[in-house]
């Protein structure tokens, strides 16, 4: 008995070594943790249980039959993130740079299933050199199992990718498949082709972090939607993040006691506003006092930072906060921000999260770029999502709200199912120089003035709206809290279907 003990000891020890020392320096050379240290790091202290530890590849090409690591470089389980449970794998850099094999994917295909059919979240650490080279076909086959898998569990389970290392080629598309990608600045990097082939095909002289860096993609292609300094900070990040994901879509949001009274009231926010509708102000300040002891998760912060998304608490419960952004373009929706508030509602939408929207918005970006590009169809896509949301929707409209902008940020017309004005909102189809120059085309400097002054004082406020039912109730700006709150608990009953379809046609 004690042998067969051993035996089990002696091969448990040899899957922990990966790749062995000298790799394994080479790992932490580069700034990088391994595989298993990373587990370490994301998961609760001693909760990780470990599958497949002793797989092996089936290759026999290569004289890769002598080379053989138990495992074979990714570590797959479950474990638990504050008591919470998640499915996991970690690809080991140090056994053939990561490489996906047939068995690897099995692996990672293994975990995916098991986590889709009891209904908890995949977090994937990503460090990889992307398809075995020696096992060919097998491995692209090992990939779209994945990619199967990625998409059928969309909707059903939260899915996390935390790139940490290389992830080019196809291997980009797993990732690119989940809900949210985290990467590490300086030490991952996502490309389709790298820059050897790039400077081959155009001639463009490039380096990898600037071609798919953590930077690169949080702030210019919004492929990833964070950047962290290193590894342990994207780790430590993705365990508070988790907090705020239900375990799947059919449990609800995650609920935890919070010390912060639901009708705290924020007198500042009464000043919030400034005297000119110029002037901008840093719509940060009321999503952080809105939620719960301040604390906000934000997605893309670095990308088309005219609208804010992201994850809060209100009374211990999830909501998904999404926030013009008067500082930057004037909160304008653009390409951009359409795209990026998009995705983040039809996530709120597929996992049962209720979104709270401030509004201030002047309206869609003018510009023959923004033409060109397709703000069209890519505007429809906010539009689209907020519309088939059948979540709780509240809506704080904060000042302006004009124009197509006011119907797609969640209106009272797409299903708002509470929504509330500051005495300070302007509910119009335009601007009011912008409505009297049209209207009063070819009069007078003064009369535009004087019919300027006579269009605010009539429409720049919420009563017309209010008027009109469109508004439900003007609120204090220093009781949205309490609002808020209380709207969330009557809505926690809500039930509200779209007709049977197969799937929507989303402009994509
Ligand atoms: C097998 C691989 C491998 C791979 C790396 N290794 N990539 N083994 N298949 N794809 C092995 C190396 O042989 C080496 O083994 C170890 O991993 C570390 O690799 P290094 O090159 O020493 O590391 P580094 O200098 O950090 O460079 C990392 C790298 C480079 C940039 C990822 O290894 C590289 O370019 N690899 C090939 C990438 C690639 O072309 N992949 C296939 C793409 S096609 P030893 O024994 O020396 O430690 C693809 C299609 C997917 O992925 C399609 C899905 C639909």
């Amino acid at each position: 008995m004690s042998s067969t003990i051993e035996e089990l000891e002696r091969r448990r020890a040899a899957a922990r070594e990966g790749g062995g020392e000298r790799r394994v320096a080479a790992q932490h050379a580069k700034g990088k943790l391994t595989a298993r240290e990373r587990l370490d790091v994301l998961l609760d202290e001693g909760s990780f249980e470990e599958l497949d530890m002793f797989v092996e590849h089936n290759c026999t090409d290569f004289g890769m039959e002598t080379q053989i690591v138990p495992g074979d470089g990714v570590v797959t389980g479950s474990g638990t993130i504050n008591g919470r449970l998640v499915f996991v794998f970690s690809q080991d850099f140090t056994v053939f740079g990561g490489s996906l094999s047939e068995r690897h994917a099995a692996k990672i295909c293994k975990i995916m299933d098991m986590a889709l059919k009891v209904g908890a979240p995949v977090i994937g650490l990503n460090d990889s050199g992307g398809a075995r080279i020696q096992e060919g076909v097998a491995s692209l086959g090992g990939y779209a199992e994945v990619f199967q898998r990625n998409v059928l569990a969309s909707g059903v389970v939260p899915q996390l990718s935390l790139v940490m290392g290389p992830c080019a080629g196809g291997a980009v598309y797993s990732p690119a498949m989940t809900d949210f990608i985290f990467m590490v600045k300086d030490s991952s990097y996502m490309f389709v082709t790298g820059p050897d082939v790039v400077k081959t095909v155009t001639n463009e002289v490039v380096s990898q972090e600037d071609l798919g860096g953590a930077v690169t993609h949080t702030t210019k292609s919004s492929v990833a939607d964070c950047a962290f300094e290193n590894d342990i900070e994207a780790l430590l990040a993705a365990r508070d993040f988790m907090g705020f994901l239900p375990a799947s879509n059919r449990t609800g949001v995650p609920e935890r006691p919070s010390p912060d009274p639901f009708d705290r009231l924020e007198p500042s926010l009464d000043t919030l506003i400034p005297p000119s509708a110029n002037q901008p102000y840093d719509m940060h300040e009321l999503v952080t006092k809105v939620v719960d002891e301040g604390e906000f998760f934000e997605i893309q912060p670095s990308h088309a930072g005219n609208i804010i998304v992201g994850f809060g608490r209100i009374e211990g419960r999830t909501v998904g906060l999404v926030a013009n952004q008067p500082t930057v373009l004037a909160g304008c929706l653009d390409i951009a921000a359409s795209k990026k508030a998009a995705r983040f509602v039809r996530f709120c939408d597929a996992f049962e999260i209720p979104i709270v929207t401030f509004v201030d918005v002047p309206g869609f970006l003018p510009g023959v770029a923004q033409e060109h590009n397709g703000i069209i169809k890519h505007g429809a896509k906010l539009l689209f999502a907020y519309a088939e949301a059948t979540v709780p929707k509240i809506t704080v409209i904060t000042r302006k709200a004009y124009g197509g902008a006011y119907d797609v940020m969640a209106s009272k017309h797409l299903r708002g199912d509470l929504n509330y004005a500051w005495p300070t909102a302007e509910i119009a189809v335009m601007g009011a120089k912008g409505a009297v120059e049209i209207i009063f085309r070819g009069r007078s400097a003064e009369e535009i003035a004087e019919r300027t002054a006579e269009y605010e004082r009539r429409f720049a406020n919420p009563f017309v709206a209010a008027s009109k039912g469109f508004v439900d109730e003007v609120i204090m700006p220093h009781s949205t809290r309490r609002r808020v709150a209380l709207g969330l608990r009557k809505l926690r009953g809500k039930q509200l279907q779209n007709p049977w379809k197969k799937h929507d046609n989303i402009p994509l």
